[in-house]
């Protein structure tokens, strides 16, 4: 008998310090007004020196497995940019944190596609027998890579965290994950990148500080292919799913900018109203945001039980990749 991934519990993490957009704009040159209309983002979250990205994943994974109602799983999944160090891998961590020592744990590196990335990596365990239970985390302090100089992206970027259980189940109930659609194309490896501190520019330590430590992002070609790719992908999935468009009740993409959003339901014939939105409370959390948006949509009622969600992401690599499912009934914690 098949079986699928069934999406079970849901939590998110965020820093103590929100930052609204007049903090940032007057040292930038930039303006509340700019930021929110080109944008969407009213203001972002920012951790403090002292929390790192294990601590928000831990948080989030700590609210999901108590909505899931369990306390251990066989594997944890942590997707994101900012690992706690370059090595080791920031999941074990975690999976020691929340009492796990002893599970299986690793990292998905995919950049703003890693919770999609990472879902279908748990699916597959799932399916594989590999595992009964996965808890899957995308966790980020973006605010460490962001360049204070580069108006850009100092602007677009927040932190925070927000995580799923998924467990073994029947393909056909509520919950249930998949198809996907994933995809790459590493020809754009220069439009989303920290050019340094990896093998190919190395830091010897000696070197005066570059900008090339911090994140970098060729914003409009960025998001030319954020829509083409998230679109596509989408299209891709719905038409596997055999969903028409106009039957999908929430639209839950990757939260880069509520521009990128709109044209994305615009292309896809769904109604703007039906589009998942916290883009405005927290910023583009990168591997955080799909599950963050999820989490804040169910909290709020907006994610109703029997709900066609439809997922798509885009991200640094260039990468992308989108899922569906039926919204399961879940408890609110
Ligand atoms: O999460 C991974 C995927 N990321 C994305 O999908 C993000 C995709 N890109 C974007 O969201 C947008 O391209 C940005 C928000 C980054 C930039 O918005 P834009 O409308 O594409 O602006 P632009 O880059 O074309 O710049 C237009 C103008 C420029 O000034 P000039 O050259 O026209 O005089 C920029 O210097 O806006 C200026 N600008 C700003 N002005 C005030 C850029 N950033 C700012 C800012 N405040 N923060």
């Amino acid at each position: 008998m098949s079986r699928a991934a069934v999406l079970s519990g849901v939590g998110s993490c965020l820093p103590f310090r929100a930052v609204p957009n007049d903090e940032l704009a007057a040292d930038l040159g930039s303006s509340e007004e700019w930021i929110r209309s080109r944008t969407g983002i009213g203001q972002r979250y920012f951790a403090d020196r002292g929390t790192a990205t294990s601590d928000l994943a831990a948080g989030a994974g700590e609210k999901a497995l108590k909505c899931a109602g369990v306390s251990t799983v066989d594997v944890v999944l942590v997707a994101t940019t900012t690992p706690d160090r370059p090595c080791p891998a920031t999941a074990p961590v975690v999976a020691a944190r929340l009492g796990m020592r002893g599970t299986a744990a690793y990292d998905v590196s995919a950049v703003c596609t890693g919770f999609v990335y990472g879902l279908a990596t748990a699916a597959g365990l799932i399916s594989a027998r590999v595992a009964d239970r996965v808890l899957l985390i995308g966790a980020e302090t973006f605010s460490t890579l962001l360049n204070p100089r580069d108006r850009s992206t100092a602007v677009i970027f927040g932190d925070g965290a927000g995580a799923v259980v998924l467990r073994s189940g029947d393909p056909a109930e509520p919950g249930a994950l998949g198809p996907f659609d994933l995809g790459s194309d590493g020809e754009g490896e220069d439009l989303i990148t920290v050019p340094a501190g990896g093998s190919r520019q190395r830091l010897s330590g000696t070197e005066p500080a570059s900008d090339d430590r911090y994140f970098a992002m060729s914003g409009k070609e960025v998001f030319r292919h954020a829509v083409q790719r998230m679109t596509g992908s989408a299209r891709a999935v719905l038409v596997r799913a055999g969903w028409q468009a106009q039957q999908v009740d929430h639209l839950v993409s990757h939260q880069a900018n509520l521009r990128i959003t709109n044209h994305v339901a615009d292309d896809l014939g769904i109604a703007r109203g039906r589009c998942v939105s916290n883009i405005a409370e927290v910023g583009n959390t990168a591997a955080a945001s799909i599950p963050l948006a999820l989490d804040h949509a169910h909290a709020d009622g907006t994610l109703r039980p029997g709900g066609r969600t439809l997922l798509t992401a885009f991200g640094g690599g260039l990468t992308w990749g989108s899922a569906v499912l039926t919204w399961p009934d879940l408890d609110q914690v």
